[in-house]
């Protein structure tokens, strides 16, 4: 017994030992001058581990010791991370000087060397005007809205007398729910047949998953099916566009992938190959931020009865101006004072975004600091929601603070990024959950059922759905 007992006595101080001396070295290995404090934890897996166990606390506990500007090695990288506004600010308005995006490899390869994370500098101009012009006021006016309305419309028909699963109806991967991945299906593509529809949905989601996975290229990996998936989501993309082409004098659709075949209106002269890669970015940029935030925006407003009750009042009114056949216009999204307040609290308050990645093209001073050539820069804007100076009572669901202008104005959120990144899709998100929101509210009464749990990193979610029991409005 005694001889067994110093044996793991043993084990257990050569393994103490060895993980002192590998912490140590390195750290040593990354004790450059000139670096911004911070731990790198273990060699290759650096403090992964922790980051993604304690989530937000893990950022927390590493600003209380090291402040807003830290040094860690998290998902594969060694990395900077940044949690001062001002800092995040002069980040994201410097991609001149040599801060770019800094996604993972997989969702590099997998979105296409053209998609718009993995360009910069003057390519990076040209598609995002190609994008701009693609999801304009004037276009969200003429020919998103009409779609969106239509598309809300169906979507939210018969849900009365019934316990559904909003998180199922809003988000899930599921055939025929996925409300955001079909509509914006409908504004990108248009109407496509069943098979062709479901096809295409469902290698979406693996390209998604692949994106979201480490970049080992063996059968049955996440990102080899991703890499699939994408040949085969291109193979569709460019029959379609190859038929548009061959009927361009006729074509009168009104999609985006017609607009970007039609040589007239596509200013910017994109290749084919751009064109697909464009849409590809689109469907991936706004189909999970739509849905999880329109997710949320139903657990608060059924949390807040007063909240639901002014902005059910300000449906009923835009409602009661139209005949009922007739569709949500600009006009009347102008008047969605309160949803978009409404919009605007949800997001904060949820963190759709935790944040952004860049990387540094060179060795480059920041704040102070040198950070090497290569490592990566989480701007993590996620404390902002709920720094008490910008928002006090930063914990209330509160749409009212958002009522008062200068708050929207003076733009210091970063909910939806920043600088040149911004996202270029802002006004389309917010005009699909205000109608989502309209025909949801003007139809129905809900409630939950209770017991579902929320997890909030590192991503919005409901592991078991989030079940509402929702009845016809009288
Ligand atoms: C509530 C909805 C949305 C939220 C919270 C959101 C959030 C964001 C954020 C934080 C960024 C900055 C990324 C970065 O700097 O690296 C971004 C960029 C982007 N978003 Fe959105 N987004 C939303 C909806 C949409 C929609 C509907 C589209 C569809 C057109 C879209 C397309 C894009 C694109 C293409 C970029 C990259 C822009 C660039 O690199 O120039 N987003 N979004």
């Amino acid at each position: 017994m005694a001889v067994y007992l110093m044996a793991v006595g043993m084990i257990l101080l050569c393994s103490l030992c060895l993980s002192a001396v590998l912490l140590k070295w390195n750290e040593l290995k990354y004790r450059k001058k000139g670096l911004p404090p911070g731990t790198m934890g273990w060699p290759v897996f650096g403090e992964t581990t922790e980051f993604l166990r304690q989530g937000p606390n893990f950022m927390k506990n590493q600003r209380a010791r090291y402040g807003s500007f830290f040094k860690s090695h998290i998902l594969g990288c060694p990395t900077v991370v940044s949690m001062d506004p001002e800092i995040n600010r002069y980040i994201l308005m410097n991609e001149a000087k040599g801060i770019v995006p800094g996604y993972p490899q997989s969702m590099l390869d997998i979105l296409g060397r053209c998609n718009i994370a993995a360009v910069h500098g003057s390519t990076h101009r040209y598609m995002r005007g190609a994008l701009l012009s693609l999801v304009s006021p004037t276009m969200i006016k003429n020919q998103l809205l009409p779609k969106i309305d239509r598309f809300m419309r169906d979507h939210l028909c018969n849900w009365g007398g019934s316990v559904i699963d909003i998180q199922e109806q809003t988000k899930e991967a599921s055939p025929d729910y996925e409300m955001a991945l079909l509509s914006s299906l409908n504004q990108t593509i248009g109407f496509l047949s069943g098979s062709m529809r479901d096809s295409l949905k469902s290698e979406f989601f693996k390209l998604v998953l692949g994106t979201l996975s480490l970049p080992i290229d063996l059968p049955g990996t996440n990102y080899k099916q991703g890499l699939q998936a994408r040949k085969k989501v291109v193979s569709i993309l460019r029959k379609l566009m190859n038929e548009r082409k061959a009927s361009i004098d006729t074509d009168n659709r009104n999609d985006m992938l017609s607009y970007l075949t039609r040589s007239e209106e596509n200013r910017q002269k994109l290749t084919d190959e751009e064109i697909i890669d464009l849409i590809i970015t689109i469907l991936y940029s706004g189909y999970e931020t739509v849905s999880t935030t329109s997710m949320m925006a139903v657990k608060y407003l059924h949390d807040h009865p007063k909240a639901l009750r002014i902005l059910r009042e300000e449906h009923m009114e835009i409602k009661g101006r139209k005949r009922p056949d007739d569709p949500i216009e600009w006009n009347h999204l102008k008047l969605m004072r309160f949803t978009r307040a409404v919009i605007y609290e949800t997001s904060r308050l949820a963190t759709i975004v935790n944040g952004v990645l860049r990387k540094t093209t060179h060795d480059i001073e920041i704040n102070g600091f040198v950070i090497p050539r290569g490592w990566r820069i989480y701007v993590y804007t996620r404390e902002m929601n709920y720094n008490s100076y910008m928002y006090p009572d930063p914990l209330a669901f509160n749409p009212w603070r958002w009522l008062d202008k200068k708050a929207d104005l003076a733009n210091n959120n970063m909910m939806f990024g920043g600088g040149s990144r911004l996202c270029p899709g802002k006004e389309l998100g917010i005009a699909e959950i205000s109608t989502f929101l309209h025909y949801f509210v003007t139809r129905y009464r809900w409630e939950e059922i209770g017991g579902d749990k929320l997890m909030k990193f590192p991503r919005v979610e409901a592991p078991h759905g989030l079940h509402i029991r929702v009845e016809s409005s009288p």
